[in-house]
């Protein structure tokens, strides 16, 4: 089993059925800052991440598109190995569910829940989302037949299946949680877990019999119309990537020290994994920890709305590390985080620019100008040692702090040192020490100032490690499990070094370097935006004087319009015009319109009607109510009617 010289750290693996967003690049973005971290402290470390490929929604997804399963689940899962790849992201597997080892193991593992009694056959009669892969007792369902978690139609499902005993879990399970109050982070999504299996747990059907794109049973239990359930399958990723079931060399892994997870999985992976693992006899994951949901602009962000967020468009106009930084520092663990431009911008011309970018150019500019860019560290402490107390009683904390998940307070508590040593500067002035004579004390400033950058950016690489290496190189010194010892663990400072001037890291960033801007990520006083603005203004009014103009058929094809059904309709209350419908586009959750239509049309008489929906304009709020979408209608002098399909179409047809 695990030393504790050993870390293991997974991601969830990511569906084939779409290309990574900025939500998949956060959860592998922490995890490899943690793994770096684990390494660079001298631990023996494992990065686990992946594809998952099996299951209904993949076959399907494969099916629309022409494609053979397999051949469609290669083409994305390598989208997703080459973003990573690309990103440096320092994962030691990655792990697909159609790899031939993994299905053995789950073969295995599935022979042994069965042979220890916690598999038994019976009839599954439910509703199951192929969205979510999950199925839903009757009673959870939205109206009797929408998904409680996406909003779409769930199916009916009447099959034999296999089940696994998770009521017997019950009570092992809650033991668990209560005797590890850390298992899973944050813990407030600890208490929302005990809250849920407290109030009782069915066991779990984790066989299908209508489909045919998964794990086959262990031809042992001669069942071949059986293939098992995509979550079990997945789940058991985390350890058949350490042998489990095969080659089990790498088994001492286990059990994970921190396996990321994003909100919306949570259940699977603090009640049903675990389960498996009691049932496995295997040991505990150390943490299970949990992260938010990422919106744009306030928004979920989904393909329809063209809200997407291309993690490495991102990247390329803001530089990686940037990226890494902003997504760690912005949002608290746990909390969901907005992505703007503007709000990127702001992280990256304050934190970065004004106080570790503008701290390294003070020293090149003191050290260059009174010693000939010599730095010695010699006489720190003769000096300084109140301001090496103030950094070292922060770099203290750091640790702690990341393996609790409150990376955001990691990176806050790592900037103290960095005003500690801009503080410093202007308390000391190094300018009136040499004009005073002082030589010997503006040195060890400089060396103080060199030792708080060379810490920080020790803390900082696995967060920015290409950033951080070109700090150290800058400061003659490499980042690695020998420098971390000296300077963080045994609280050392840098050795005398020539320092290397180099351009600025973070030159100013004025406006919003991504097409896709929205108002909102304009930085507060971009004159050249306000300019744009202001001439797209008066071509407007020059449009509007003109009379209508002409458009291209690229511009009309801008406008997103799609056929939708009304599954539910209200009345604003104490509105004389509006109607609240909820109108399914065939997408995740269906869509919520505010439309100015009471006066020609009743709840009544637009509930299980079809609309033609402009999909892609901004949501605004009416009276209070977020709507996502507009209706089309024609209006005269006797009145309104809806512009309809004129036979039934399914929700979401594109109409153009
Ligand atoms: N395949 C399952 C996981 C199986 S793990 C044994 C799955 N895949 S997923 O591709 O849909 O999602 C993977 C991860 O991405 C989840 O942790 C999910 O929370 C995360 N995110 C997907 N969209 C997200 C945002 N918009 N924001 C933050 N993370 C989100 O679920």
């Amino acid at each position: 089993m695990s030393s504790c010289h050993k870390a293991y750290i997974t991601t969830p693996i990511y569906y084939v059925n779409d290309i990574a967003h900025i939500g998949h690049a956060y959860t592998t973005i922490i995890a490899d800052t943690l793994a770096r971290y684990s390494r660079m402290t001298g631990l023996e470390t494992f990065f686990l991440t992946g594809t998952d490929e099996h299951g209904q929604k993949i076959e399907e997804s494969a099916k629309a598109r022409g494609k053979s399963a397999q051949e469609y689940a290669d083409e994305i899962s390598a989208t997703f190995r080459n973003l990573w790849d690309d990103f440096g992201i320092s994962y030691d597997k990655f792990i697909r569910t159609t790899d031939a080892d993994h299905m053995k193991g789950v073969q295995k593992a599935f022979k042994v829940m069965y042979d220890n009694g916690d598999i038994y056959k019976d009839v599954y009669k439910g509703h199951y989302c192929i969205s979510c892969e999950t199925f839903f007792p009757e009673i959870q369902l939205v109206d009797g037949e929408f998904c409680p978690e996406c909003g779409k139609p769930t199916t009916v499902v009447e099959e034999e299946s296999y089940f696994f005993r998770l009521s017997a879990y019950e009570e092992k399970l809650l033991k668990w949680y209560e005797e590890n109050p850390e298992c899973i982070l944050p813990k407030s999504k600890r208490n929302e877990v005990i809250r849920f299996v407290e109030g009782g747990l069915e066991d779990l059907s984790i066989t299908r019999t209508s489909f045919d794109w998964g794990v086959k049973l262990p031809e042992e239990l001669n069942d071949p119309k059986h293939v098992m359930y995509v979550w079990l399958d997945a789940l058991m990723n985390y350890v058949t990537a350490l042998g489990y079931g095969t080659d089990e060399a790498k088994m001492d892994f286990w059990p994970a020290r921190i396996q990321l997870i994003g909100k919306d999985i949570l259940r699977f992976h603090a009640i049903y994994w675990p389960a498996f693992l009691m049932s496995l006899g295997l040991e505990m994951p150390k943490h299970i920890a949990a992260h938010g949901w990422w919106t744009r602009d306030g928004e979920k962000m989904s393909k329809s709305k063209g809200n997407v967020i291309n993690p490495k468009e991102v990247a390329d106009a803001y530089g990686l590390d940037n990226f890494r930084y902003f997504m760690l520092r912005e949002v608290p663990f746990g909390g969901d985080g907005d992505f703007s431009q503007k709000a990127l911008i702001d992280r990256i011309n304050s934190d970065l620019g004004n106080d570790l970018g503008n701290l390294l150019n003070r020293l090149i500019g003191m050290s260059g100008k009174y010693f000939e860019g010599k730095v010695d560290s010699g006489n720190v402490s003769k000096y300084y040692q109140a301001e090496l107390d103030e950094v070292e009683a922060s770099l203290e904390k750091l640790e702690p702090l990341l393996f609790e998940m409150q990376i955001h307070r990691y990176l806050e508590e790592l900037w103290r040192p960095l005003t500690v040593a801009n503080k410093a500067i202007d308390k000391y002035q190094p300018w009136t020490l040499m004009k005073e004579g002082r030589e010997e004390e503006a040195m060890a400033l400089n060396g103080l100032i060199a030792a708080i950058l060379a810490k920080v950016s020790v803390m900082l690489s696995p967060v920015m490690p290409e950033i951080c290496s070109k700090i150290a190189s800058a400061l003659h010194f490499t980042i690695d499990n020998a420098s971390w010892n000296h300077l963080c663990k045994a609280k050392g400072v840098l050795e005398t070094f020539t320092i290397e001037k180099i351009p600025p890291l973070f030159p100013r960033i004025e406006e919003p370097l991504l097409v896709q801007a929205t108002p909102e990520d304009v930085p507060a006083k971009s004159k050249k935006e306000t300019k744009k603005a202001e001439k797209q203004e008066t071509k407007k009014e020059k449009q509007k004087e003109e009379g209508v103009a002409l458009i291209g058929i690229d511009q009309f094809f801008q406008t997103s319009l799609k056929v939708g059904t009304v599954i539910k309709a209200e009345e604003v209350p104490k509105s004389k015009k509006l109607l609240l419908l909820q109108v399914d586009l065939g997408e995740e959750a269906p869509r919520q319109i505010v439309a100015g239509i009471k006066e020609w049309y009743s709840a009544e008489e637009m509930l299980n009607t079809q609309v033609c929906v402009v999909a892609n304009l901004k949501p605004a709020k009416l009276m209070g109510y977020k709507s996502e979408g507009m209706l089309l209608a024609a209006k005269d002098e006797d009145g309104l009617c809806m512009i309809r399909p004129e036979k039934p179409k399914k929700p979401g047809t594109p109409i153009g």
